[in-house]
């Protein structure tokens, strides 16, 4: 079979059309094809439909990967502001949010729409409600078939994501097809995903809808957000972030007063001794979620007549509460996948494979995860303007 383009590019989504589109402008014939029966699905439902499309604090050390440095040169090579420039091209209003959040003011759409007008700009053959029957490589060319048709290129580039949120059609199709070339794929596991409660910690979910501003940690990663109590367990942004970071079996850390100086609660019980424990949290904690941890701190009575040791033991506590979730709520209701195609496996330049010349991996579907707030987005930018610079 005769090549039909230049490159094919697996998957609709934010890496697969940047890449494609990147690509068609430098001269490729490129083809993006995705079983999907529309592209950029994720992208339109990503920061509540209004896309937070990149982050301007962003920096390697904000990214997960058995490999820390491998997401460096394309992150160099392709910035935030490099993206931000696109979307001001296009007079897209944007506005930040929070924490060097980018957003669009108006929605997710006027992103989804950018990438195709720039597929458009590049001649990009864009085919969605493909099914991918087979591929396979052969004298330098791979070859994918559809339902309806078959396509030759020398290069192929993974674009597929990963298994998060499977009911918008999210697959685990990439590490399969890596694996079927060799390559390695680190564990995939679902982050920035509410974790659940059990046991002790079960008590926590009567607070379903309490939210509060707290210091969350895993490890050595700490995060100052909100945490909020559902019916399942924990979430908000500080429990999301932490999520990437824990393990089955290990306890995440709460700091509820991280405003707080050391000594506080002895402060407390000098200046206002007729003060309950529960009258004190309230100040800066809702109250219900203040009453359930005077009652878990087992510290009765009047603040001046509890002792000086188990008031420096309630501000330990306080400071850095245990809970040990039984899990997560699982790829159902994870914003990403953590792990996937080694980065062993792939060029950090050229995000090419070595043993596999001109097959390329992108985006999500790569063991490189971003923290909560823009960060994988960036990471699909950036990943695909690196791979579409060798196509
Ligand atoms: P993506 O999942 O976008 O695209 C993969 C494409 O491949 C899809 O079009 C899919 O249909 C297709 N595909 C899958 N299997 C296939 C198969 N077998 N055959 C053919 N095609 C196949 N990030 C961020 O930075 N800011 C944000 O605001 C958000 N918000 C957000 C909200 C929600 C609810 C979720 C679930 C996720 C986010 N994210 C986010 C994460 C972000 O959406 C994600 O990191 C990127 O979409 C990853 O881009 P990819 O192109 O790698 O995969």
């Amino acid at each position: 079979m005769q090549p039909t383009h230049d490159a094919i590019v697996l998957g609709a989504g934010a890496a697969g059309l940047f890449c494609a589109a990147t690509a068609g402008q430098g001269g490729a014939r490129a083809l993006v094809l995705d079983h999907a029966d529309t592209p950029g699905k994720k992208i339109l439902i990503s920061g509540g439909g209004r896309c937070n499309f990149t982050n301007i604090h962003t920096a390697p050390e904000r990214y997960l990967s058995d490999n820390p440095h491998f997401a460096r040169s394309a992150l160099s090579r392709y910035t935030a502001q490099d993206f931000l420039a696109l979307v001001e091209r296009y007079g897209i209003g944007w506005h930040e949010k929070t924490l060097g959040q980018l957003f669009c003011n108006s929605s997710a759409r006027d992103i989804l729409g950018m990438l195709l007008a720039e597929c458009r700009a590049g001649g990009v053959d864009l085919r969605c409600g493909h099914a991918i029957t087979a591929v396979n490589y052969s004298d330098g060319l791979f070859r994918v078939e559809t339902a309806q048709v078959a396509f030759a290129a020398p290069r192929l580039v993974i674009a597929t994501g990963g298994p998060s949120i499977p009911k918008m059609g999210a697959t685990g199709f990439a590490y399969d097809l890596a694996r079927r070339f060799g390559l390695k794929v680190v564990q995939p596991r679902p982050a920035l995903v509410p974790l659940t409660l059990a046991g002790e910690d079960a008590l926590f979910r009567e607070l379903s809808g309490v939210s509060a501003p707290v210091v969350a940690s895993a490890g050595k990663a700490r995060f100052r957000e909100a945490a909020l109590f559902t019916h399942k367990g924990l979430s908000g942004p500080a429990i999301l972030q932490v999520s990437s970071y824990w393990r089955h079996g290990e306890s995440i850390g709460i700091d509820f007063l991280p405003d707080k100086a050391p000594g506080w609660l002895l402060s407390a019980k000098r200046d206002r001794p007729r003060t309950q424990l529960r009258r004190v949290l309230n100040e800066t904690l809702p109250e219900r979620l203040a009453l359930r941890l005077d009652e878990l701190l087992g510290v009765a009575g009047e603040l001046g007549s509890a002792s000086d040791k188990s008031l420096r033991s309630a501000e330990q506590r306080l400071s850095d509460w245990r809970f040990t979730p039984n899990g997560s709520e699982g790829f159902a209701k994870a914003e990403v996948t953590a792990g996937g195609i080694s980065t062993a496996e792939l060029s950090s330049k050229t995000m090419e494979a070595r043993k596999v010349p001109g097959l390329h991996a992108i985006g999500e579907a790569v063991d490189v995860t971003g923290w909560l707030g823009g960060y994988n987005f960036q990471w699909a930018w950036a990943s695909g303007w690196a791979a579409a610079q060798a196509i």
